[in-house]
């Protein structure tokens, strides 16, 4: 029996599909415990590229059970667009399960967010403004509506009621805009309800039933652990907590049932959104970055920032999640390139930081302390092992082992399957 989860060890878009693809061939059971349709996965199979949201990536391999958790903010929605992408695919999705304590996205969440972002102003968090926040919000305030209510049209209509007096009265008292009318948001939901009901059932039952078979079970994080509401930049973070504390609560889980945790590390840095960024590359490598390795967001399509590896935020990474393993994804990204540089600490008026700090206003006046190493060749395809990359590559991977005391457990430098290299087996 084997718990592993997955974890982005950065501000998200680490390349996780790729990593939890790779781990789902032999994962009994899946499972995404936190975020929602704010994340967003590229998966390529077969030169088929598949972008996920709220579908945990085990769904491309039959048989594979597949689990939205509890944890999970859930746009009813956005799910069945998704369903049938995937249907229209060809992918069978009848093996995917939804937790029926998850927390479900209602379109007042959605303007909600748009319209928060916009008075906050020159504050803006740079959201994905698909209702991640406000759902959440909801949850915290005992106001949201779960999988469980919607199941049950009378249940829903009351707690919609009672949401949307309370949201009308905001969006019109507030924000001065109209709010919503019961009928059509009834019609819309209770119909999707229809739709989902196979799935939803207590995801906790399906786990730990799995585990105490010894079977396989996948954690597949959203986001990154920069991004944790609790440990990441705050307040440039999402409401959920991507760190592998998250897949206890997130999954329903005890964390007994967990042996190792994996960090997704791309070969350097990108975020999405505003905050301070120390290694962020404003010149012709950043863009060269950004264009190579297609860096653009999945979700919303926006440009991401772009630059060097920060070992900082990866021993920090390491500490709060926990992290047995990295896997490294994005090597051939940097291919091409004559120079490669690592942040190995900060400075700060003077002093040198070793450990990443709460403080934004201390991060954004940090300015990288850099090791430099030789790059390697722009076409590394072909290496049928990861001894046959080049020496440059290979020297650049052991130093991120050396920075973060953490094993190397898989090496990716491309989106094909036959593009990575597994150095530990972890299932
Ligand atoms: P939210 O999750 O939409 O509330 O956005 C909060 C912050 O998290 C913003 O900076 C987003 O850009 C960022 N974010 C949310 N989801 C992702 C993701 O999947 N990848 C990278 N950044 C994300």
């Amino acid at each position: 029996m084997a718990g592993v989860v997955v974890v982005g060890a950065q501000w998200g878009d680490e390349g996780k599909g790729r990593i939890t693809d790779y781990l789902a061939r032999k994962a009994d059971v899946v499972v995404r415990y936190q975020g929602g349709n704010n994340a967003g996965h590229t998966v390529e199979v077969e030169s088929k590229r598949y972008k996920l949201h709220l579908v945990p990536s085990g769904i491309l391999h039959p048989g594979t059970a597949c689990i939205i958790g509890n944890g999970v903010v859930i746009d009813p929605l956005g799910l069945i667009e998704e369903l049938d992408y995937l249907h229209q695919s060809g992918i069978d999705t009848s093996a995917l399960r939804i937790s029926d304590r998850a927390h479900i996205i209602m379109p007042y969440h959605v303007l909600l967010d748009d319209l928060a972002e916009k008075r906050k102003g020159a504050y803006e968090l740079g959201t994905t403004r698909r209702g991640i926040g406000p759902a959440y919000i909801d949850k915290a305030e005992r106001m949201g509506i779960r999988m469980c209510d919607l199941m049950d049209p009378q249940l829903f209509e009351e707690k919609l009621e009672q949401n949307l007096e309370a949201k009308n009265y905001l969006l019109e008292k507030v924000y001065g805009v109209k709010g919503f009318e019961k009928e059509p948001l009834l019609e819309s939901y209770l119909k999707a309800a229809e739709k989902i009901k196979p799935m939803v059932c207590d995801t906790t039952v399906i786990i730990y039933e799995a585990a105490r078979a010894g079977k396989n079970i996948l954690y597949e994080g959203a986001q990154g652990t920069l991004l944790d509401v609790d440990l990441g930049t705050y307040p440039y973070v999402t409401s959920s907590h991507p760190i592998a504390g998250g897949v206890c609560i997130g999954a329903g889980v005890g964390p007994t049932l967990i042996d190792s945790v994996v960090g997704v590390v791309k070969a350097y840095t990108t975020r999405v959104g505003k905050g301070p960024f120390p290694t962020e590359l404003f010149d012709s490598i950043g863009d060269y970055i950004r264009e190579k390795g297609y860096e653009y967001g999945t979700t919303t399509g926006r440009p991401r920032r772009c630059g060097w590896l920060d070992a900082v935020i990866l021993r920090f990474a390491v500490r709060v999640n926990g992290l047995s393993h990295i896997a490294i994804t994005k090597l051939d990204t940097l291919g091409g390139l004559e120079k490669i540089k690592i942040c190995t600490a900060y400075e700060y008026r003077g002093q040198i930081l070793k450990e990443f700090p709460a403080s934004l206003n201390v991060l954004a006046e940090c300015t990288p302390v850099y090791e430099e190493f030789p790059g390697w060749p722009e076409d590394i395809s072909g290496a049928d092992s990861y001894d046959e990359l080049p020496e440059s590559l290979r020297n650049y991977v052991q130093r991120i082992r050396e920075l973060t005391g953490a094993e190397i457990s898989f090496v990716s430098v491309g989106p094909a399957r036959e593009q990575g290299y597994e150095l530990v087996k972890l299932f």
